[in-house]
């Protein structure tokens, strides 16, 4: 994954296709967050388009209208990519937004308001295997690396997306101060319908059975798989061709013990030690 594909912007690092400084700055100090808008925020890899899905269902009630007949791109739009243009200015409230930024170029409006972000995060090493498909995948990644060659540049912070640990204490830094749900990928495999609850309760969106039930049915990974508006087959190829890799493609944790190697893992405990160490929270990759 080579870093001339990337912009640099204060830390955070993403395609210079997609992304310029002028659009991120513009975002951290004068995109107007309004007290009934929720983020989903995720750092890359880390179950961003299932939680689109989740969010789409949800402010749906489980009707799956929207979510068969428009791309979830569209659905929960981005706030920070030049690539899609949605005007998000003009979306009347509620609007439910996606966005991979770290919370030091998050908008400066949302910290003083009432708004809502639901974070996703995923067990780093999941996260690593799942970006090296992607590379695949995606054409503006270079796709030379194998996961031993990509580990380092990941503990470095040479990736899509910047540092895995900078944005995870960044976000986890604020959880206090703000409306901040943290849901895990790994909950989510374990107890969907309790995590769609949670979210809407988060939310305060009240859902009922039924509708529970078609959210946790229409989010699953096969439906999600099979599902045109959802798995990236409507995409232009030369940015993701899922013929190579597809977008939805394994959907499971623990992954990466099939990929690491003794060493490797040994490389990567010890990083996440030193820099995850003094963060007072327990992931459920954290216990065993
Ligand atoms: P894998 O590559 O490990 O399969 P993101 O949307 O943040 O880019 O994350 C993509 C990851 O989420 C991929 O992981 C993808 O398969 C997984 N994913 C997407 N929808 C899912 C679902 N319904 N259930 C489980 N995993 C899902």
């Amino acid at each position: 994954m080579s870093s001339s594909n990337f912009l640099e912007h204060r830390g955070f690092l993403m395609p210079s296709k997609y992304y310029d400084k002028d659009k991120l700055e513009y975002i951290c100090n004068e995109f107007q967050v309004r007290d009934h808008d929720a983020f989903s925020i995720t750092y890359p890899k880390s179950g961003t388009t299932w939680m689109q899905e989740i969010l789409t269902l949800i402010q749906s009630d489980g009707d799956t209208t929207i979510s068969h007949t428009v791309p979830n791109w569209e659905r929960v739009p981005w706030l920070e990519p030049t690539l899609f243009s949605t005007n998000l200015e003009s979306l009347p409230s509620p609007r439910f937004m996606s966005s991979h930024l770290p919370v030091h170029l998050f908008p400066k409006s949302f910290f003083t308001s009432k708004a809502k972000v639901i974070y996703t995060v995923r067990n780093p090493r999941d996260v690593l295997v799942s970006l090296h498909y992607f590379s695949k995948t995606a054409g503006f990644l270079d796709e030379l690396d194998n996961i031993e060659e990509l580990l380092p540049k990941f503990l470095k912070g040479e990736v899509l997306g910047g540092s895995w640990f900078d944005h995870v204490r960044g976000w986890l830094g604020v959880k206090d101060q703000v409306n901040l749900l943290i849901v895990t990928y790994e909950e989510l495999l374990q107890d969907l319908r309790g995590s769609v609850v949670r979210i809407c309760n988060f939310l305060g969106k009240e859902l009922n059975e039924a509708a529970i039930d078609s959210v946790v049915e229409n989010v699953s990974f096969k439906n999600m798989k099979d599902n045109k508006m959802s798995n990236y087959s409507t995409f232009p190829k030369d940015i993701l061709d899922i013929q190579k890799s597809p977008f939805i493609r394994k959907g499971i944790s623990g992954e990466w013990k099939n990929h690491f190697t003794p060493a490797m893992s040994e490389s990567f405990d010890a990083a996440y030690k030193e820099a995850m160490n003094d963060i007072n929270f327990k992931f459920i990759w954290d216990q065993c």
